[in-house]
């Protein structure tokens, strides 16, 4: 048993699509989410730069006392992963590794499309990550830099959202059967993308994905939180505004939540 919290880091309130799933899957686990949504979208940026503010996320969590780090963003994956995962002496997860294997799993014809930030798209990662495991597979990517912005100003549902989506999404019309939302921010346009994509095709969400894969560790590594404390205490703290973030975490989350603005 670890009584204590899990963290989640992301851009800006992208990652609050794998709390949501997290509060679905494992409601006894607490949760402290930083969003760094002052400096979002990190998509466009030089990997360089996504590798520091990535590493000051990841140092403010640890500053809580975490038993576990989850990349709640596809971009930061993308780039620090690996390295994050290979410094830290606590579990650390990306979206990335359980998105592609649900796509692998979920493809009836072997057309996989990919959307994600530019970053996460130029990395080329989701293809390779598919292709390791299953060769055989055709991935398209295509990035989407305007759905980000649209989803930090919680216009979710707007006529201008729509057209954007529509616009953006045109080229995978039709060519693919599965489509990774390979961005966290993506989710929370779900019902437009599935709209434009047409209900035949399934929709993957990389963040739900990796919730079954924080359930193996804690699982494994025995550092579940004990059933007996149902007093939860979900943190949440965000470099821009906290009243727009909790705004946005509410809606999304359907609870009603702390958020603390801080500087990093
Ligand atoms: N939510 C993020 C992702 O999954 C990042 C979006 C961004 O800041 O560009 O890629």
């Amino acid at each position: 048993m670890d009584n204590r919290p899990i963290g989640f880091l992301d851009s800006g309130v992208g990652g609050l699509t794998v709390v949501r799933e997290l509060i679905r899957q494992l409601p006894h686990e607490e949760v402290v989410y930083i969003g760094d949504s002052a400096r979002a979208p990190y998509g466009p940026r030089p990997a360089e730069q996504i590798r520091d503010y990535t590493w000051q996320l990841v140092n403010f969590l640890l500053t809580k006392d975490v038993k576990m780090i989850v990349i709640a963003c596809n971009t930061a994956t993308a780039v620090v992963w690996e390295e994050v995962k290979a410094k830290l002496d606590i579990p650390v997860l990306g979206v990335i590794l359980p998105g592609a294997s649900a796509a692998i799993k979920s493809t009836t014809g072997g057309k996989i499309g990919v959307i994600g930030t530019p970053m996460t798209v130029q990395s080329d990662i989701y293809r390779k990550k598919i292709e390791v495991l299953s060769p055989e597979m055709e991935v398209q990517s295509l990035a989407c830099p305007k759905f980000v912005p649209l989803v930090e100003s919680n216009e979710l549902q707007s006529s201008l959202t729509k057209k954007v989506v529509y616009e953006t999404l045109h080229p995978l019309a039709g060519k693919v059967d599965t489509l990774v939302l390979g961005c966290t921010h993506y989710p929370l346009l779900r019902p437009i993308i599935q709209n434009m994509m047409g209900p035949s095709v399934k929709l993957i969400d990389s963040g739900a994905e990796c919730v079954r894969d924080i359930s193996v560790l804690l699982n494994y590594f025995e550092i579940n939180r004990s059933r007996d404390k149902h007093e939860l205490n979900h943190r949440f703290y965000t470099t821009a505004n906290a009243k727009r973030f909790a705004e946005i975490a509410e809606n999304w989350l359907n609870l009603k939540v702390n958020v603390e603005h801080v500087t990093l």
